[in-house]
């Protein structure tokens, strides 16, 4: 029986920003019993090693994690690998607290699998999330990968961006296994203007300043895709690790009956994310890690964006529609799929589908 499936119906009768709240406290709870949370994970995240990858020297246990925005306070990063994932991006946190949008900012858009929001960063603040990243048991943080995505208030003018980047890489450098510049956002005004070249260089410069550990610049999927693949170039020059494509999308042509500002997530961003992946690996090939997000929701599409060049592989939507069995049913089918075409381990297919060069 799939409790989740009769839950939902009760769940998505709750506002939606309060359905996620009970969501992150219930595994908030479920994380503070770690034999549960261990028999769960035994469930969801099959111990092999056709699915783990080294990466940045650390082994991610699979090539499927938590996208930013689910856990933006780090508040049930202990219950993650109960649900499956093989890493997770923390945040967006900014450097001071901020309340974020007024309400209601997140909707659900049941007819598309989608969801709008126009949260704007709402968080507890670099020193919250660090306390709690801080806290967290060395044996947990053996077994899962974190990045933090980093934000700017938005009371920050525009030309004092720089700084609030520059005092989170200090903060999260000794804390994150990789960190996430994210320029991309669309509900906090005037962030992806800093989607430059100049703007990234000098994030760049910043975190080789304070010994950052990898840093990837996390795209929107909106901008025309020769400007987006010129800008994630310029910025694997200057320094950066990788590519996390992509945000969520302004264009709400995408889905019926979006009203007001904000991005929309899941299967109305599948293919425009995937476009995205398909440019950028074609382009940058082996010379960056691609984490590729955007409306993924099955083994199926986590092994196409694995051919088309991503190492690793995010969702958040498919988690609020499909509930915490999802992970189980991809990594099963992943596995099937590998098997199905002759190859041994995630790693052999990341690029299979790439043109040789
Ligand atoms: C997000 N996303 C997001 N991204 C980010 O970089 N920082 C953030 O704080 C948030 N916040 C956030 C809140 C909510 C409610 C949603 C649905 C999404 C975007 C997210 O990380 C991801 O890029 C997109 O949602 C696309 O993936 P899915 O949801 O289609 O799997």
């Amino acid at each position: 029986m799939d409790l989740y499936r009769r839950l939902r119906p009760l769940l998505f009768r709750l506002d939606a920003e309060r359905a996620h709240g009970l969501g992150k406290r219930t595994l908030a709870a479920l994380g503070a019993v770690p034999p549960l949370a261990r028999r769960l994970e035994r469930a969801s995240l099959p111990d092999d090693p056709r699915l783990a990858q080294e990466l940045w020297g650390r082994r991610f246990p699979s090539p499927v994690g938590l996208a930013a925005g689910f856990d933006k306070d780090g508040e049930a990063v202990a219950a993650l690998p109960a649900l499956g994932f093989g890493f997770a991006e923390i945040g967006t946190v900014t450097p001071r607290p901020q309340p974020g949008n007024p309400r209601p900012r997140l909707f659900r858009l049941p007819g598309a699998a989608g969801l709008h929001n126009r949260l704007g960063f709402n968080n507890a603040g670099a020193a919250a999330l660090a306390a709690r990243l801080r806290a967290l048991p060395p044996a947990l943080r053996a077994r899962l990968p974190l990045a933090v995505n980093l934000g700017k208030n938005k009371d920050t003018p525009p030309e004092r961006a720089l700084d609030d980047y520059r005092r989170l890489l200090a903060v999260f450098a000794p804390l994150a296994d990789f960190l996430v510049v994210n320029v991309s956002s669309p509900n906090t005004p005037g962030l992806r203007d800093l989607q430059s070249e100049s703007f990234l260089a000098a994030v760049l410069a910043a975190a080789r300043e304070v010994g950052a550990p990898p840093v990837l610049v996390k795209l929107d999927p909106d901008t025309e895709l020769p400007r987006l693949v010129a800008l994630a170039a310029a910025a694997v020059e200057a320094g950066a690790a990788g590519i996390v494509a992509t945000n969520t999308t302004v264009d709400h042509s995408l889905a019926a009956g979006v009203r007001g500002p904000g991005g929309l997530s899941g299967a109305v961003l599948r293919e425009r994310s995937f476009a995205v992946l398909r440019a950028l690996g074609g382009e940058l090939g082996g010379r960056a890690v691609l984490v590729s997000v955007g409306g993924v929701d099955s083994a199926e599409e986590v092994y196409r964006r694995l051919r088309a060049g991503a190492r690793l592989v995010e969702l958040y939507t498919a988690l609020v529609y499909r509930g915490p069995r999802l992970l189980g049913e991809i990594h099963r089918g992943l596995l099937a799929l590998l098997e199905r075409d002759g190859l041994g381990s995630v790693a052999e297919a990341v690029g299979a589908d790439l043109p040789a060069s």
